[in-house]
């Protein structure tokens, strides 16, 4: 493992081809949890908590650009668009799940009320949303976990994931994959403070000899817990090399508990065949999101047709600008923080999306150059209008780029 952060070895750019199964899809909910009121996850999908991405406005982008009409499928089969109008239109999103980014239960434990609130802020329209902590003192995730359940959250996650050091370094994250009894007094002391659905997001173990994923799973359905995400690597691996999904199999095999399948979904024939070769109940999507913010919705056509709309350049351009917007109007409302720190978050929050989103734009190169100079978050607005009003009187004929993730973009997990 080089130098800061994890190196990532692009196989990000060159995704593996899976054979299309015949007929196996995404499934169309995953029950969470036992007892009269299961958390409803319709569809069977699920946005990756991700540390400097997956706060409240993006949640909330993400649904909004999920949603599914009639209208938007490719309708060839009117049956099957009823059948997915009738199960989506409910929800309004092909996203069925959403998760924040992960928490420090130290630190939530030591935190005034107000700033709590600021780390657990959630809107009606999120549900069904779980919370993700991190630690390693089992009273402290206990503590931390009823103030997720007093807050209204539906799940309440442990992260056993994250490979940064800084996590690792206080036994935090993956550190507590090489501690299992450890981990199962943490499963046991959580399961017995709370009420709502108890899920646990983690790696294969370690590194290559201290795979662990399927006792852990083990462990976890024998302690009560109510769902497993497996993000099928090492913590050796950080985010090199492919995701193991036959792994993601065998903790399936292993436990009666649903298992989300987690690594390298890119696409809808991805989530499809994911499911086809691991039986997973339900698959979770991580770095897609920023990049391509209709994946949701795409699986959500795919499920019903086979096929799915790849946005315009009109449709990536308003969805930036509606974005950007939403921030811009969030950070004016907030009062949380000084207005000239208030506008660099915002500034830097748009930038981070930029870097992410216009790899799928023509000339998108050109769109992030521009957008990096922007000091403040109406100059970033300024300069999506300015590209994407050049680009659609005058589209550019230049490639669109593969998805590179630079280094510093990689936290934890
Ligand atoms: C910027 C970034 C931040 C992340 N933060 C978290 C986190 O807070 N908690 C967590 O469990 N995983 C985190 N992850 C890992 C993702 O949830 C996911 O497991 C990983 O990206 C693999 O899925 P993907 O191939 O769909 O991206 C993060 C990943 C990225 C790229």
């Amino acid at each position: 493992m080089a130098g800061k952060g994890f190196t990532v070895n692009k196989n990000w750019d060159n995704p593996v081809e899976y054979p299309m199964p015949e007929g196996v899809r995404v499934p169309a909910e995953l029950r969470i949890g036992n007892g009269p009121n299961p958390i409803l996850v319709t569809p069977a999908t699920v946005l990756a908590p991700m540390a400097g991405v997956t706060d409240t406005g993006f949640r909330r982008f993400i649904r909004h650009a999920s949603t599914f009409t009639a209208e938007a499928a490719v309708a060839s089969d009117e049956q099957a668009v009823a059948e997915v109008d009738a199960t989506i239109t409910n929800q309004q999103s092909g996203c069925g799940l959403l998760m924040t980014e992960f928490t420090s239960a130290d630190g939530l434990s030591r935190m005034r009320e107000s700033k709590r609130k600021r780390y657990l802020t959630f809107y009606d329209d999120e549900h069904p949303i779980g919370a993700q902590l991190f630690g390693s003192n089992a009273e402290t995730l206990a503590d931390a976990a009823r103030i997720v359940e007093g807050t209204g959250f539906d799940t309440v996650d442990l992260n056993l994931g994250c490979p940064a050091k800084r996590v690792v370094g206080c036994n935090g994250g993956s550190g507590l994959l090489r501690d299992l009894p450890k981990i199962a007094e943490i499963f046991r002391t959580v399961r017995k403070a709370v009420t709502i659905p108890f899920t646990v997001k983690f790696r294969l173990g370690w590194n290559d000899s201290q795979i662990i994923c399927v006792e852990l799973a083990r462990i976890a359905e024998s302690e009560g817990l109510n769902a497993l995400a497996l993000h099928a690597r090492t913590r050796e691996q950080g985010y090199s090399g492919q995701a193991r999904w036959e792994w993601i199999a065998a903790v399936k095999d292993a436990v009666k508990i649903p298992v989300i399948g987690n690594g390298d979904i890119r696409t809808p024939e991805d989530a499809a065949a994911m499911v086809a070769r691991t039986h997973c109940d339900a698959v979770m999507i991580g770095r897609a999101a920023p990049a391509n913010p209709w994946i949701f919705r795409q699986i959500a056509q795919y499920t019903a047709t086979g096929r799915y709309e790849l946005p315009t350049a009109q449709d990536r351009y308003h969805l930036i600008r509606a974005y950007f917007k939403m921030l811009l109007d969030d950070a004016a409302a907030s009062q949380s923080l000084p207005r000239d720190a208030r506008h660099g978050e915002t500034a830097g929050k748009m930038k981070q999306f930029a870097t992410w989103f216009t790899h799928g734009v023509p000339g998108g190169a050109k769109l992030r150059a521009a957008i990096y100079q922007a000091r403040k978050g109406a100059e970033v607005l300024e300069q999506v209008d300015h590209f994407f009003q050049a680009q659609l009187t005058n589209p550019s004929d230049e490639p669109i780029e593969e998805l590179t993730f630079p280094e510093d973009t990689l936290v934890c997990d």
